[in-house]
């Protein structure tokens, strides 16, 4: 047991951080990618924070421990926990319906029962762990019961919620036998944010529909009730970012852009690259941008001795149904598409089934002429934003979805609806014959655009707006502002 408390806890379901054992049985711990960790780690540091989270394996019990700075504290979860809560509640049931059920959502009552019995074993996790007046960050749909849970427990807490994904219009939402449960889970937080105004929108019909709360936008007023005292809620978008400066140093190293000459060169020198970069997830709509440079083939506007496609799809949520059968058909696809095109040493699609490391994205990121971002529905979509970031060439084309988060910043983009193929097949031509000028004059603006909102920004303002509301006047993140506001760039 840890008896330690700390004043500025984070409680997501995955930790930051991914257990590796070694041939030899010795255990360490490897940062996960993502921005979230990047962009909290200085605060975690200087304000002796904790992270709370499920490390990623079942029944894996493990002590709290220090890394690099951040105390860790691992929730764990038994093999049923990860089917009914995991795989289950959170990615079977919450994450189609918030993503406007493109896969149909399944409703089974012991899923929900395991969602809110895991949902408890955070939010007691992190009463144990966060100091008297503290504020807590609960992230994700995974987790939307645990504001209420922990205001419960300890109400002297300041907390936020940040839902990284949609929250879905009223019509959709209404869906879930749950819905009242969730937002009433919700509203235990001072401030709930989201990524599109939209989402916040959503949330706040969802309250003045199932619980007749008075939500005008971005205050929520929430009634006393027994004990509790009556609380204003804010609810409004704070949309996510990526660590902008640190991903143009690494575009910018001698040895990723050597790399990215040799990407060319090894897919044979095409004249332009496009390319896909998404977990292999059916919101990204894979089979949607596949289907149109499969016609753009077979109508001739495109020529497989210029052009070629690459997609990197890395493997996730494998033991869900949904996920197993868009793998087979991506595949399906993907094999038809170079048998009908391909040739002896050159691809149509360049597949790859795996992830790469940072340094790999940004090199081909930097040898990609044009970006796919064809989502059918995501709630923010970091990889156009790192596309962007990438390019300090001022070059590049980034054809991106209406339906992500992304899109509301992105304008310069190329804008397009991904059910439309045939607008989307135009779209493609069209970047790949832009001018130069018309390409350097949008990713200027699009440059400007994640340089100006990175992810420290992001965090510097949802915290912010945190301490604004906290409980009782008091700013219990005066300090960490500071040290927001300094902390380094990449
Ligand atoms: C999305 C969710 C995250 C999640 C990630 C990877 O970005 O918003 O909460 O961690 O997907 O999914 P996984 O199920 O592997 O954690």
């Amino acid at each position: 047991m840890d008896d330690e408390t700390y004043p500025f806890v984070v409680v997501s379901n995955r930790l930051p951080v991914d257990r590796v054992v070694d041939e030899d049985g010795t255990e360490h711990w490897r940062q996960s990618p993502g921005g979230l960790v990047t962009a909290l780690e200085p605060i975690m540091r200087e304000a002796d924070g904790a992270w709370v989270g499920w490390v990623g394996a079942p029944d894996l019990e493990h002590e709290p421990f220090d890394h690099d700075g951040i105390r860790i504290v691992p929730v764990a979860l038994s093999e049923d926990d990860i089917q009914r809560y995991y795989e289950g509640f959170s990615n079977d049931t919450l994450w189609p319906l918030y993503h406007d059920v493109i896969a149909p959502p399944s409703y089974h009552r012991i899923w929900w029962d395991s969602y809110v019995s895991v949902n408890q074993r955070f939010a007691n996790a992190v009463a144990a762990v966060t100091s008297e007046n503290g504020t807590v960050w609960v992230q994700d749909y995974q987790l939307q019961l645990v504001p209420r849970m922990l205001r419960q427990l300890r109400p002297d807490l300041t907390i936020g919620f940040f839902n990284h994904i949609p929250f879905p219009a009223y019509g959709i939402f209404s869906q879930l036998p749950w819905r009242t449960q969730i937002v009433e889970g919700l509203l235990g937080a001072d401030v709930i944010g989201f990524q599109r105004s939209a989402d916040a929108g959503n949330f706040s019909r969802a309250v003045r529909r199932l619980v007749g709360y008075p939500a005008k936008s971005p205050v929520i007023d929430v009634p006393a009730r027994g004990d509790s005292p009556a609380r204003r809620v804010v609810a409004r978008a704070f949309p996510i970012s990526i660590d902008a400066a640190g991903f143009e140093e690494l575009a910018h190293r001698p040895e990723v852009e050597a790399r990215a000459a040799q990407i060319r060169h090894d897919l044979g020198d095409p004249k332009r690259i496009l390319l896909g970069v998404d977990r292999l997830d059916y919101t990204k709509g894979i089979g949607h941008r596949l289907k149109a440079y499969h016609e753009l083939l077979q109508d001739g506007r495109v020529d497989v001795e210029d052009v070629v496609l690459v997609q990197v799809a890395s493997p996730s949520r494998e033991r869900v149904d949904t996920y197993r059968q868009l793998r087979d058909e991506v595949e399906l696809t993907v094999g038809r598409i170079n048998g009908d095109f391909g040739g002896i040493g050159r691809e149509a699609v360049s597949y790859q089934h795996h992830g790469f490391p940072r340094e790999e994205m940004a090199a081909l990121y930097l040898a990609a002429d044009v970006m796919l971002v064809t989502a059918l529905r995501d709630g923010m979509n970091l990889v156009a934003k790192e596309y962007v970031a990438a390019r300090f060439d001022e070059d590049g084309v980034l054809v991106l979805s209406e339906f992500t988060g992304a899109s509301d910043e992105l304008r310069q983009a190329v804008l397009i609806n991904p059910h439309d193929i045939d607008g989307m097949k135009d779209a493609i031509v069209r970047a790949i014959e832009m001018p130069r000028p018309e390409r350097r004059r949008r990713m200027r603006a699009l440059r400007k655009r994640v340089r100006d909102n990175d992810v420290a920004h992001w965090s510097r303002e949802f915290l912010r707006t945190l301490a604004e509301h906290s409980r009782g006047g008091s700013d219990p993140l005066g300090e960490l502002e500071w040290t927001v506001d300094r902390a380094p760039r990449s």
